[in-house]
This record gives C-alpha cells, structure tokens and sequence, in this order.
C-alpha cells in the first residue's frame, strides 16, 4: 500500500504515519525530517533548505525531486510505504505520478488553524530520530527525553507562533488544491483530526479497510 498523509501543519501526519507504519508493517518516510537531518548535517541541501523552512515556506521542487527519488529508491519495490510531507504543491503530486508511484489513498486529517496553532506550542521533537511527541497529547514517559532513543527532546525552530502562521498561509495557497487532485482520482479519505490521537488512528483505519 502507498498511502500519502495530508494536511495542515500540525494536524497529526507524523503521527498517524508513525502508528500506521506500525500497523501496516510498511516504512514511513518524512520530507521534513529528511530536511530537518541535512540542516542538522549541515549539508548542501541543508543549508540551502533552511533558508526557506525558517521563515515557513516550502523548500524549492528541483530540491525536494532529488529527496523524493532517493527515499523511493529505498522504499523497496512493490512494498509500497507511507509519503508524509510530499506531495505539497500540484507540481510534486504530478511528478509524484510521473515517476510512477501509484497511490492507493490520500488521507486528509483536517483540523482548524487555531486548533493548529494551540497544538504546536506543546510540541516536541528528537532531533535524532525524529519521534514527535506533545507535551498533553503525547507526552514521553521521561520529561524532555525521547522513548526511542533516549536523546534529550527539542522545539522545532519553525514552531515559533509567527512562523506557524505563515506556514498555515503556505498551506492554503499551495498544498490544499491537491485534495481536488486526489478527489477527483477517487484517493480522497478526508478524516475529522480534532479528536484524540487515539481516535484518529481508529477513523482513518476504519476508512482504509474500504480500500484494501
Ligand atoms: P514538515 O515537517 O512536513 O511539516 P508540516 O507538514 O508543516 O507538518 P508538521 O510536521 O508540522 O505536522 P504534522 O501534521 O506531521 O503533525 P504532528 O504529527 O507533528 O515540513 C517542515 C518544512 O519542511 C516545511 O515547512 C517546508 O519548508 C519543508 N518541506 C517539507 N516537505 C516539503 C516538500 N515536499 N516540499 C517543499 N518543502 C517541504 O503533530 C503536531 C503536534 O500535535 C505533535 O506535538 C503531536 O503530538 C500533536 N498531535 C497529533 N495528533 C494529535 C491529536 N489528535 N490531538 C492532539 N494532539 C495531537
């Protein structure tokens, strides 16, 4: 199966594909983290990405192509995976089909933008693993330390309030037209996100037993 997670920033992607990856026993695969590691590494990449994620905006397509073609490679033929942060504008979700990949469902997780905004105030990351976490909605068993790896938890630098809203305003403008995209290939799920995480996941299972 090869699921794409859609949404506004913060409506729980990295989450749900976390628990989905899980359940479904198929790797999933983060443009943000890929691009949040090479600004930690300091790569080429890195540093010319974080020019545009500081300030909310997305990173250029000729950039992200490259990341795309890479972690495909490694998805592994047929196994199908879970794309969480790409595509993000109708230039990626067409190149998306003209490399071949096949979508089994595009899931929507929509939620309001100032629930948005009250959600990425609380949230934490492993800037080792990339395990998300909340301080209320999922907090770690030990305060500030990741389950997974153990390393100490960090605040994503484009969490900062202002910054959010400009990433919601990048995300009406040039992310929410691929819903049309996906809807009218009939992939569309489109799942309430406000309820609990646990919730969430339930709902979007639920809608994926009707596709398998
Ligand atoms: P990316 O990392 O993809 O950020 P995003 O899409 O803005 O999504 P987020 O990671 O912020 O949120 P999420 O929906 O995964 O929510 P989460 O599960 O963490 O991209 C970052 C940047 O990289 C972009 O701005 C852009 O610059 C660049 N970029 C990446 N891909 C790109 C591309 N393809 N093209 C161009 N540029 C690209 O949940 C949020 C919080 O809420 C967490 O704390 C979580 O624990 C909590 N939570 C989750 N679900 C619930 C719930 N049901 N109830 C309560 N709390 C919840």
């Amino acid at each position: 199966m090869t699921l794409i997670m859609l949404g506004p920033p913060g409506a729980g992607k990295g989450t749900q594909a976390a628990v989905l990856s899980e359940k479904l026993g198929i790797i999933s695969v983060s443009t943000g983290h890929i691009l949040r590691t090479a600004v930690k590494e300091q790569t080429p990449v890195g540093l010319e990405a974080k020019k545009y994620m500081d300030q909310g905006l997305l990173v250029p397509d000729e950039t992200i192509i490259d990341i795309v073609k890479d972690f495909l490679a490694g998805c592994g033929a047929g196994k199908g995976c879970i794309l969480d942060g790409v595509p993000r504008n109708i230039a990626q979700a067409e190149m998306l089909e003209r490399l071949g990949v096949t979508i089994d469902a595009a899931i929507l997780l929509n939620v309001g933008d100032k629930e948005i905004e009250d959600r990425m105030s609380g949230r934490r990351f492993c800037p080792k693993c990339g395990a998300g976490y909340h301080v209320k909605a999922l907090p770690p068993k030990i305060e500030g330390i990741c389950d997974v790896c153990g390393e100490g938890l960090a605040i994503r630098e484009d969490d900062r309030p202002e910054t959010v809203r400009r990433r919601l305003e990048v995300y009406h403008r040039e992310t929410e037209p691929i819903i049309g995209f996906y809807a009218s290939r009939g992939k569309l799920i489109s799942i309430d996100g406000t309820a609990s995480i646990e919730e969430t996941t339930e709902k979007v299972v639920k809608a994926l037993e009707m596709v398998q």
